[in-house]
């Protein structure tokens, strides 16, 4: 039988959970799971550059994640420091266009200042655009959408709160991934996921590898898009 071509997600979409079990199976720290995803990451975005993935956007901070313990919500925020001092020259050599999507306001000066400086340093690049959800909330980003449009006294039309978004500069994401094996969307991407594909993943986010990748880019390949339509009218046998 003659196979189908895979068909490769331009947007890919990660909420990437199970860091802290990782690390309680292991018996250690949180923090330690935290530290082992973003090596994870690092080899996530390798591998997207390799399947010619356009657009890699995941969930790093929730809005909600600052409900946490504070000695964890403070080695995540270094953490993230740390992880940028590290890895953008390997972003610069990539073609990684780095972004920071969420509300900045309640970061240090030093966290800020890291956001603001990987992003500068890799502008240019175009490859592939990696979009890092640091303090964000889908809700949030509907609220500041709006506020955006009332300020400017903008008619609001599902166009106009599309493009205040804080990712209007991707299209919507194609194939949205959950690691951890958890069944919910945790406050990512409301307005953005309206028509992803969905692929839960029993794996915890730190051994997230890239064959685990490639199950579910196989799964998405193997789903028909119908976006409202019949499924004859997707294949073309029935008019449009
Ligand atoms: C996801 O892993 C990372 C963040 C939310 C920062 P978790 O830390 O939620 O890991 P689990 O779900 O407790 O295993
Ligand atoms: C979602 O994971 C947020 C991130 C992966 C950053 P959580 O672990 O915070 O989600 P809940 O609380 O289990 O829904
Ligand atoms: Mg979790």
């Amino acid at each position: 039988m003659a196979t189908s071509p895979l068909i490769i997600p331009h947007h890919v979409a990660i909420v990437m959970d199970g860091n802290g079990r990782w690390a309680k199976k292991r018996y250690l720290p949180r923090i330690a799971g935290h530290k082992q995803g973003v090596d994870t990451l690092s080899n996530c975005v390798k591998a997207c550059l390799d399947r010619g993935i356009g657009v890699l956007t995941v969930f790093a901070f929730s809005s909600e994640n600052w409900s946490r313990p504070s000695e964890e919500v403070s080695g995540l925020m270094e953490l993230v420091v740390l992880a940028l001092a590290r890895k953008v020259p390997s972003l610069n050599a990539n073609g990684v266009q780095i972004h920071f999507i969420g509300d900045r306001q309640r970061f240090s000066e030093k966290v800020s200042s890291a956001l603001v400086q990987a992003e500068a340093s890799t502008a240019d690049n175009q490859r592939l655009i990696f979009n890092v959800c640091f303090n964000y909330g889908g809700r949030w980003d509907i609220v500041q959408a709006a506020q955006k449009l009332a300020s400017r006294g903008e008619a609001i039309t599902e166009l106009s709160l599309d493009r205040a978004m804080a990712l209007a500069h991707v299209p919507d994401p194609d194939l949205l991934i959950r690691t951890g094996g958890e069944l919910r969307i945790s406050n990512f991407m409301l307005w953005q996921a309206a028509y992803s594909e969905l692929y839960f993943s029993e794996s915890l986010w730190p051994e997230f590898d890239e064959a685990a990748l490639d199950r579910a880019i196989a799964a998405f390949s193997a789903r028909q898009r119908r976006f409202g339509q019949t499924p004859e009218q997707v294949n073309g046998l029935a008019p449009a």
